[in-house]
């Protein structure tokens, strides 16, 4: 999909020769009305849905990234539209969690794929549960099916695509319920809580809806007991109980089942006559964009991989896909990297767009919580996104992206200073133009913590497809999942969608046979 819209105010600059003037406005904002007065709500029940997820990928940080890529387009970037900045309807998502006022992925994604809030760092447990501590029969009453089970139950095939380990927030969320994320494999849960759950790699592969998944594309291979290479503190967790469980996986039958661990060999998957697809392409986390190797599939060649793979199912398919590593680069003040996996996000999203017809498919696109990241100062239009804010001299010069928190506080600080505001701060011209080109290189923070925190303002939610406009509006994040089982007429929704989705379909048949006879205008009479 072309950006129109942009192609389209370009033309009109070489028209009005290069001023955004009245005419240019004008024409930019009829053009925009005519577009949207095009627009049609999709009132079928949708096939398939693909349900995108920026982990941290809060409005700053979609903002900074369409101005990213615009600028790596050669454009002033600003004007710049991310695909799914297309879609009809935008909605805002309230994040919080039941106890918390700033929330983890844990305890969103439980939100966006269950339809249910709960305690941060759980999975797929209501609030009743307790995080970090398991009560068996407590866990059973409180657990919470998600998507994955609802498509599974309606004959669609499921699937998840992630960034991260197979085994972190925001795909368990999808697949597991444990009390607390960071039960990832069996070292990882506390001696006595080892009997009471079983660990997230090993509800993957044992449980419904994990072990019925058609597709699961993510790094993890540690906690998978693929491999026990690595260092236990960078890498995720090692098992402790010599299991291998993709063996078991690849055991478990019930059609042609592939595991891939390289690009390649993804790439090279015989998509038709494979019925399960599992790839686990890192030992924790799939490397950042910016510094990936050639062995390492980029998310949009998983989401395509993906899509053919679970596409071949009549009854049509649940995608959960996840840039999980926009939080990280967060996390970590590493603003590049951040704005590079959001943009790798939305090339997932086009190329999804590309495959899929909006009159069945429903797509989502939408963040689990912010970050403390913010964008300001008065840079000039065209200003380097990654470049100064300050428009005038009169101020020490500060960068247009930086954080309320985080480990960038110590490499900008002024060390053995007074305390006075014009001493703080290094100043930032004294980096090199390579040291602030680095992917690695720290944003400035303004208070000193390890690890960056998210924000917690609400999170945009794009949509398009089917019944795509139930998610205009501010809603609770876990109002999503009714939203979209309802589109595909899954879960707790069938009671509100059923009757309707009956009648529909005798009114698909009472239109054709109107068509037969002329009738046209009593079609019009009928709907
Ligand atoms: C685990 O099993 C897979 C599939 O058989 C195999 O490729 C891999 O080498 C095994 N890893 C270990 C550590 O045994
Ligand atoms: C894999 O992804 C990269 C980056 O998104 C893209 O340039 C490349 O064309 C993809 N490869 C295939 C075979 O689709
Ligand atoms: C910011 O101020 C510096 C001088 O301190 C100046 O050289 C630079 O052009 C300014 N940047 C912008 C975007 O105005
Ligand atoms: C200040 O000290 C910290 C910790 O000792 C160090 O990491 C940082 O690079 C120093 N900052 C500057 C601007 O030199
Ligand atoms: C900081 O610098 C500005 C501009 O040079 C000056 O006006 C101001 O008085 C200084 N503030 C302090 C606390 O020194
Ligand atoms: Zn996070």
């Amino acid at each position: 999909m072309t950006s129109w819209l942009v192609m389209f105010s370009c033309l009109l600059i070489a028209v009005s020769g290069g001023v955004e003037d009245k005419a240019f406005w004008k024409q930019q904002g009829q053009a925009r009305l005519k577009y949207s007065l095009q627009h049609k709500n999709v009132e079928k029940f949708a096939k398939n849905v693909i349900f995108f997820v920026g982990d941290g990928m809060g409005m700053s940080t979609v903002t900074a990234a369409r101005i990213y890529k615009g600028q790596r387009q050669g454009r002033t970037g600003e004007e710049t539209e991310l695909v799914y900045e297309k879609f009809p309807f935008v909605g805002l998502s309230k994040t919080y969690n039941v106890d918390r006022q700033v929330p983890d992925s844990a305890g969103t994604a439980t939100a966006m794929f269950s339809g249910v809030k709960t305690n941060y760092g759980v999975l797929g447990l209501d609030a009743r549960a307790a995080p970090m501590d398991c009560d068996a029969s407590q866990n059973a009453w409180s657990s919470v099916d998600s998507l994955a089970t609802w498509g599974q139950d309606s004959g669609r095939h499921v699937g998840l695509v992630t960034t991260t380990s197979v085994t972190h927030a925001t795909p368990a969320a999808f697949y597991s319920h444990i009390n607390h994320r960071d039960w990832e494999c069996d070292t990882k849960i506390p001696a006595k809580h080892k009997s009471c759950v079983k660990d997230i790699a090993r509800q993957l592969v044992e449980d419904s809806p994990g072990s019925a998944l058609r597709v699961i594309l993510a790094g993890g291979q540690r906690m998978m007991g693929f491999t026990s290479e690595g260092d236990d503190n960078n890498d995720g967790c090692k098992r402790g109980d010599g299991r291998n469980l993709t063996e078991d996986w690849l055991k478990a039958g019930g059609g042609k089942r592939e595991l891939v661990t390289t690009k390649q060999d993804l790439l090279n998957v015989d998509v038709g006559s494979t019925d399960y697809l599992m790839g686990l392409f890192s030992r924790c986390h799939i490397p950042y964009k910016s510094v990936r190797g050639e062995g390492h599939p980029s998310l949009v060649n998983m989401t395509v991989q993906a899509i053919k793979v679970l596409s071949k199912n009549p009854a049509g398919f649940i995608l959960m896909v996840e840039g999980g590593r926009i939080d990280h680069g967060h996390h970590d003040n590493f603003a590049r990297l951040a704005l590079e996996e959001a943009v790798e996000l939305e090339q997932a999203v086009e190329a999804a767009v590309e495959m899929t017809d909006p009159e069945n498919t429903l797509i989502v696109v939408t963040a689990d919580h912010s970050h403390s990241f913010t964008f300001n100062g008065y840079p000039l239009r065209g200003n380097d996104i990654l470049g100064f804010a300050n428009e005038t001299e009169e101020v020490t010069q500060y960068e247009t992206l930086s954080y309320a928190n985080g480990p960038g506080y110590f490499s900008h600080r002024l060390n053995g200073t007074d305390s006075s505001p014009n001493n703080t701060w290094k100043d930032v011209a004294t980096f090199t133009a390579e040291e602030r080109a680095d992917p690695y290189y720290r944003s400035v923070a303004t208070f000193y913590l390890d690890h960056e925190t998210h924000g917690g303002e609400d999170v945009p939610v794009f949509a398009r497809g089917p019944f795509a406009h139930l998610l205009a509006g501010v809603y609770e994040q876990s109002y999503i999942a009714h939203a979209i089982g309802y589109a595909a007429c899954i879960g707790p929704s069938q009671k509100l969608c059923a009757p309707r989705r009956v009648s529909s379909e005798a009114g698909v048949g009472a239109i054709k046979s109107l068509r037969l006879l002329g009738l046209m205008g009593a079609v019009l009479v009928i709907l």
